[in-house]
């Protein structure tokens, strides 16, 4: 049997101990008794830092080898099955009758799946975070909380007027030296990318406007925001933030994984591309290096029983029914939904309501499919799951995000660079392949979004590949975040 205890790092923390003899000692015994093969058994431990999240206590994981013509490489350890614990919430769990009802099956009897096995960006689990963005008003109504306190501090670092300056300044210097050499543009593109409230681009272009103010070159005058988003609601709300800035400001509804679609016009001509908080919302796979094969992670979306029992009775239907309501719902939204399935909601209001408890109750079924060949797996449009490569074979085993949507992103905006532009991004990235070893970076749940810290080893790898520079640094102006700088230019 092979044990994999990620957060090692708890095991002498003084305020949040945890013991291998209580987290891992019942799920042993209970495998023991179980009959099961242990000699093909992987069990893994993760602090599952979310307190909303898609998991249970103790899951099993089938691991399906793939390709049974395929060459079998030398020395290959083939498990059957991987058990999953949270070792955050064991505590309060009878871990041994958890695991024995696991390995039996009598716990998922009566789940109501809402899906069929799927890499996890197909999942319908991005159809959610997509309708959390459309319909956010009568999410946050119903709440009574706006999405920006559900961010790591309660509130966007892209509010950061420090940040800002620090941006614009170093933006100033390259429009100086353009302008000085006759070879500034007359028209100045900034492009932003999934804009939330629009307090982003609000102080963006205030402090923008003071600091030519007192630099004098004019640069205000000629510059243009371009404020992107997938959902018109948001843009409706940020175009309203930014009023006092209406002259220098335009809005696109753009998909960020798909920005050349109505951005190619801007090719090399963009100044700044500057995105915060989206490249971790964005859809995403995880792959994994397991004792010498590479397998892609499957979901599957299902409602545990007694959640879905108790969620078909607020709505009048039949367990069975939800995979269905559930499928309107995300199609039509909850106004329409109402309108069309008034036998189970009576109102929009009772629509957020059935939104809220499902995406509440929802967790993710996995399991492990063996890839034929790296080369045989799309990571985004343009670039081949042969990019994963010296990420996966860089050591002991792995499980790691593949950050489709903002590889799809990165690379096809990176392409709007001016020679001297850059991209800024201002969110929650692994740093190094080590920080999926020891650590859980998601999916969580933010409110009604899913939240994956970014792939930063590949996105830098993707880059240098392309002629860019990628570095990363800790956000500079609020101590104790996990945030990070991406920076992205032209290389030297
Ligand atoms: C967490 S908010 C961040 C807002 C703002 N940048 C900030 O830091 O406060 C994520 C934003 O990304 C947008 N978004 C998520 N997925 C997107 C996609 N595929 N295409 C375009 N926008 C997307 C959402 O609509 C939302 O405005």
């Amino acid at each position: 049997m092979l044990v994999d205890f990620r957060p090692h790092a708890r095991l002498c923390s003084p305020t949040t101990p945890v013991t291998i003899d209580e987290s891992l000692g019942p799920v042993v015994g209970a495998l023991g008794e179980s009959g099961t093969d242990l000699s093909r058994v992987r069990v893994v431990c993760d602090w599952v830092q979310y307190k909303q999240n898609f998991r249970e206590v103790v899951e099993v994981r089938p691991i399906l080898s793939g390709d049974p013509d395929g060459p079998v490489p030398e020395g290959v350890r083939d498990d059957d099955l991987e058990v999953a614990v949270d070792v955050r919430r064991a505590a309060g769990v009878d871990l041994r009758a958890r695991t024995r009802e696991v390995l039996e099956g009598t716990a998922g009897v009566g789940d109501v799946f809402l899906e069929d096995w799927t890499p996890t960006r197909q999942s319908c689990l991005w159809g959610f975070n997509a309708l959390y963005w459309s319909a956010l008003e009568l999410w946050e109504k119903a709440t009574g909380q706006a999405y920006e306190q559900a961010l790591p501090g309660g509130e966007s670092d892209a509010r950061n007027r420090g940040a800002a300056r620090d941006v614009i300044g170093e933006l100033f210097a390259v429009w100086d030296g353009l302008a000085d050499r006759g070879a500034l543009p007359p028209e100045l593109y900034v492009v932003e990318i999934g804009v939330g409230n629009g307090a982003q681009a609000r102080v963006f272009l205030d402090e923008l406007r003071d600091m030519d103010a007192r630099h004098g070159r004019g640069y205000y005058r000629r510059l243009h925001y371009l404020m992107c988003d997938y959902s018109q609601h948001v843009l409706d709300l940020a175009r309203e933030t930014v009023a006092d800035h209406a002259e220098h400001v335009s809005a696109f509804v753009v998909d960020a994984c798909r920005p050349r679609s109505v951005l190619a016009f801007l090719q090399f001509r963009v100044f700044l591309i500057y995105i915060s908080n989206v490249y971790d919302n964005l859809p995403n796979d995880e792959v994994a290096q397991l004792g010498g094969r590479t397998y892609l992670v499957e979901s599957r979306a299902y409602l545990p029983a007694a959640e879905a029992a108790e969620i078909a009775a607020s709505v009048n239907a039949r367990p069975d029914q939800l995979p269905g309501l559930v499928s309107t719902l995300l199609r039509l939204g909850p106004t329409l939904l109402a309108e069309a399935r008034p036998d189970h909601v009576g109102s929009p209001d009772e629509a957020v309501a059935f939104w809220r408890r499902v995406w509440s109750a929802v967790r993710l079924a996995e399991r492990y499919a063996g890839l034929a060949g790296l080369d045989l797996y799309e990571l985004s449009p343009t670039v081949n799951g042969e990019a994963l490569r010296p990420l996966l074979e860089s050591g002991a085993d792995v499980r790691m995000h593949v950050s489709n949507g903002a590889v799809a992103s990165f690379t096809e905006t990176i392409g709007l660079l001016h020679p001297f532009g850059k991209l800024v991004c201002h969110d929650l990235f692994a740093r190094d392949v080590g920080a999926y070893r020891t650590g859980f970076r998601g999916p969580g749940k933010y409110d009604g979004s899913v939240v994956n810290w970014v792939n930063g080893p590949l996105l830098a790898h993707i880059g240098r590949r392309r002629g860019f520079d990628v570095s990363y640094a800790p956000f500079a102006h609020r101590t104790g975040t996990n945030i990070v700088t991406m920076t992205a230019q032209v290389r030297d």
